[in-house]
């Protein structure tokens, strides 16, 4: 099948380039490179059925290129990813989060895709009352990235019924791995493993008791791929483990990972920041025959590595 995957040379995006390519399918990626990198890409760059387009999901181009390239499924996972750049400059998160997903509705439309694959995010619960948060749990968003990302499943809503065109919204928790940047929902594993691998200094915000609910990137890519899979419903799926771990134990796992000293500096909690989060995962199991499979020491223990190899190069 060919699966045309917007911002593909991000974090995520590229690793589901990779998996999709491995698994024998034709890939084409749209991005514009704003935050991601081509070298993300250069093992897919050496296959015959791997094309980049360098372009922005906002460019009136988009429609003509899928009409041509003609995907079966297009992943959308292109966004600005940051809660605290949308709060800095909320029109520009809008232009990018809910223009650009309506222009890729329109593009998949042209293009006669199948189906649509979206990347969302925990964020739209807000504050949620119960956790793991159920997957039919109200959503509550309280930064502008939340209501957009809110905004891109509503659209997808809005072209199923006006244009059938189908789709699945994954809901993602915070998600980890090689390749991840600092800005993203689980930049703390970045920013604590770059600090730990230089000796430089950690910083906890709070006691520790913070929690999240993290997620190995090639479990939320296996959850894409069968996703892409699946005829799709206009169902939503939460893609993560549905286990709470403090920001405490984190820095713990990440110090153990790069044989540094866990001894972590503390700072007064950060304004809004929420106390608690995790996922339930069982409606993915149901849906989409799909359950976390890398355990946080094992994910972390391969971002640390493959971070300090890069360092090496
Ligand atoms: N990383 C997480 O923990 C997490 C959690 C929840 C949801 N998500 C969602 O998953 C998706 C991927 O996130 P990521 O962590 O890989 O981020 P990323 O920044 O690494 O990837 C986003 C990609 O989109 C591209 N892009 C941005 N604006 C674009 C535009 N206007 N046109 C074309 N390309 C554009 C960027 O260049 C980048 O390659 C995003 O939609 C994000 O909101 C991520």
């Amino acid at each position: 099948m060919r699966v045309l995957v917007t911002g593909g040379a991000g974090f995520i995006g590229s690793n589901l380039v990779d998996r999709l390519l491995a698994d024998g399918h034709e890939v084409d990626v749209v991005d514009d490179l704003s935050s991601g990198d081509a070298d993300n890409l250069s093992g897919a760059v050496a296959s015959d059925r791997f094309r980049l387009h360098v372009m922005n999901v906002l460019d009136p181009g988009l429609p003509a290129l899928m009409a041509e390239r003609q995907p079966e499924v297009v992943c959308h996972l292109a966004a600005q990813i940051s809660v605290r750049k949308s709060v800095a400059d909320p029109v520009h998160d809008a232009r990018v989060n809910v223009e650009g997903t309506a222009s890729v509705l329109v593009a998949a439309r042209e293009g006669r895709a199948r189906k649509v694959v979206f990347a969302s995010s925990v964020a739209v619960y807000g504050r949620p009352a119960t956790i793991p948060v159920p997957g039919d749990a109200p959503t509550d968003p309280r930064s502008p990235y939340a209501a957009s990302k809110l905004s891109g499943e509503t659209y997808l809503a809005a072209f199923r019924a006006l244009h059938g065109i189908e789709y699945t919204t994954l809901v993602l928790s915070n998600v980890y791995g090689p390749r991840q940047s600092p800005e993203g929902e689980a930049g703390v594993v970045s920013i604590f493993t770059d600090a730990l691998l230089n000796g430089t200094p950690t910083v906890v915000y709070g006691d520790g008791s913070q929690t999240r609910d993290y997620i190995y990137v090639d479990d939320v890519v296996d959850g894409f791929v069968r996703a892409c899979g699946q005829l799709g419903d206009g169902r939503r799926f939460n893609l993560g483990t549905g286990i709470q771990t403090t920001d405490r134990r984190l820095h713990s796992l990440i110090a153990d990972a790069a044989g540094a000293p866990d001894k972590p500096g503390f700072a007064p909690p950060r304004l809004g920041d929420l106390p608690a989060m995790a996922v339930d995962p069982v409606p993915a199991h149901e849906g989409l025959g799909w359950q976390p499979r890398v355990d946080l020491s094992t994910g972390l223990k391969n971002t640390v590595e493959w971070t300090a190899s890069r360092r090496r190069k």
